[in-house]
């Protein structure tokens, strides 16, 4: 606290809000920030950088005259990259300004990774924080060693090597820490990031790619007083005081006369995001959480629960030089983000009515098994015990599971270990919408709602490879212990 100001380190270092400079700021510092040493805490890294934060600035965020800054499109990295360090660090979101969070390989949201069904990843965690962590492959379907379940988490200073193959299709999967207890902290204050998977059946389509192809991780924040990402939740969970998407304050996107896919994450802590476009236009959803649905669907307003993700084509060709057509969250009443027209002809593109093959799954019309979101933590009554196993399911067997809750929601359902496919939803919204049909690993359950799945694990098996969790992705619940373990054998 005593070196407030003497600290001249390049204050307001990249003033100019253009991509490039985002990312290059984000690169130069994490690493700084990282060398500094693994034991700062976060707030350490804030003082020791303080002069280039000022005290207060994050009031003046979301207020309507604010500038719109150019959107950060998280590098991309193959399979092969080989190393992710979780550490503090600096970064840019938009306004020039430095600010404080935690972030993998020093970027916010960590590095895109794409990879195609059939590679190895073969990467070492580095644990650059001053508390355990462990990262979980949201959506990936891996043994237990390489799951990052709680159970996993290693110390400051350590680190952890994961390898597995990606046998599933392709999907926008989502990585981020699972530490017990920790996981809400750290995801809020900026460790997640993208994991996109390609496979032959999507290459077929010839779906819009390279600049447009944009992944949007969408969340809210609030910042300190110093700027830095703060997690402040309430009893209801954290409830951030403003949008970021991929990092950015009120971004804006550049587009062409054409057509765009965005690959959309919801990465809140607990807010469930009411998307739709300010032109009134319908999204065409081709994808969900699983990958590509069997047809597309035309949809608007969307409810994303967090750890849901979406695969939705938007069509620019009609958006002028100078035009706008805004994405925003109904819910909040917030615009996410900004598309600004460049006039410049794009790509067309016109989803056919036919994208995917997806056997139904064929399963009980009973329930085999009854989970209830009780309260804000416990399912079944029970609050999560690392080391209690609460049920076994055999592989390669379908069951039907039935979530429901009779309150305290949002509850978006994840389970590790297999994809899904949602069969009912009654009580609350009393219906399944078109976009969560196919393979989906999370699900909404509102107040009152009673959602089933069928559901079969036929990967990986055993009291050990066969270890894996179901929990409530509202991460302030899960933190409370709405978790529970389970082993496919
Ligand atoms: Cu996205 Cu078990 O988590
Ligand atoms: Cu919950």
């Amino acid at each position: 606290m005593t070196s407030l100001t003497q600290n001249n380190e390049a204050p307001d270092r990249e003033k100019t809000p253009s991509s490039d400079a985002h990312r290059a700021g984000n690169r130069g510092w994490s690493r700084r920030a990282f060398l500094s040493g693994t034991a700062l805490t976060f707030c350490g890294l804030a003082t020791s950088r303080a002069e280039a934060l000022r005290e207060g600035e994050g009031m003046a965020v979301g207020h309507g005259d604010a500038p719109w800054y150019p959107l950060n499109v998280p590098t991309e990295t193959s399979a092969a990259l080989r190393e992710l360090t979780c550490a503090p660090a600096l970064v840019d979101m938009g306004d020039g300004r430095l600010r404080g969070v935690l972030a993998y390989n020093g970027r916010f949201p960590g590095p895109t990774w794409i990879a195609r069904t059939g590679d190895w990843v073969t990467v070492k965690l580095l644990n650059g924080l001053n508390e355990p962590t462990i990262t979980h492959w949201h959506g990936l379907v891996v043994n237990y060693p390489n799951d990052g379940g709680p159970l996993l988490a290693i110390g400051p200073g350590s680190s952890y090597d994961y390898n597995f193959q990606v046998k599933q299709r392709a999907g926008l999967n989502f990585y981020h820490p699972h530490p017990h207890m920790l996981t809400g902290k750290q995801v809020c204050l900026g460790l997640a990031g993208a994991f996109i998977v390609r496979d032959a059946e999507e290459d077929a389509l010839v779906l819009p790619s390279g600049v447009y192809e944009v992944p949007l991780v969408i969340r809210d924040a609030s910042f300190d007083n110093r700027g830095n990402l703060a997690y402040n939740p309430t009893t209801s969970g954290f409830n951030g005081r403003f949008p970021l998407v991929n990092g950015t304050l009120r971004p804006m996107l550049k587009v062409d006369r054409g057509v765009y896919r965005f690959r959309v994450l919801n990465g809140a802590n607990a807010r469930v995001f009411r998307l739709a476009l300010d032109n009134g236009v319908p999204f065409t959803v081709i994808g969900n959480d699983g990958g590509l649905l069997r047809s597309p669907v035309s949809i608007s307003p969307i409810d994303l629960g967090m750890g849901e993700r979406l695969d939705v084509l938007i069509d620019f060709s009609a958006v002028g030089a100078g035009q706008t057509v805004t994405l925003r969250c109904l819910a909040a009443k917030w615009d996410l983000i900004q598309f600004v027209g460049t006039g410049a002809p794009g790509v067309p593109y016109s989803a056919p009515a036919t994208l995917s093959t997806i056997a139904p799954l064929a399963g009980p019309s009973v329930p085999t098994r009854t989970f209830t979101f009780d309260g804000m933590s416990r399912i079944n009554g029970l609050e999560y015990d690392p080391y209690r196993v609460d049920f076994r399911v055999s592989f390669g067997v379908t069951e039907r599971w039935r979530f429901t809750t009779g309150g305290n929601a949002p509850h978006p359902v994840h389970v590790h270990g297999a994809s899904f496919q949602v069969v009912s939803r009654t009580g609350g919204r009393g219906k399944l919408y078109a976009w969560e049909s196919g393979w989906k690993d999370t699900v909404l359950l509102s107040d009152k709602e009673t959602v089933d799945v069928l559901i079969r694990f036929d990967a990986y098996r055993g009291e050990y490879d066969g270890q894996y969790v179901m929990h409530c992705h509202q991460l302030e619940h899960e933190g409370m212990g709405m978790m529970t373990n389970f082993k496919v054998i």
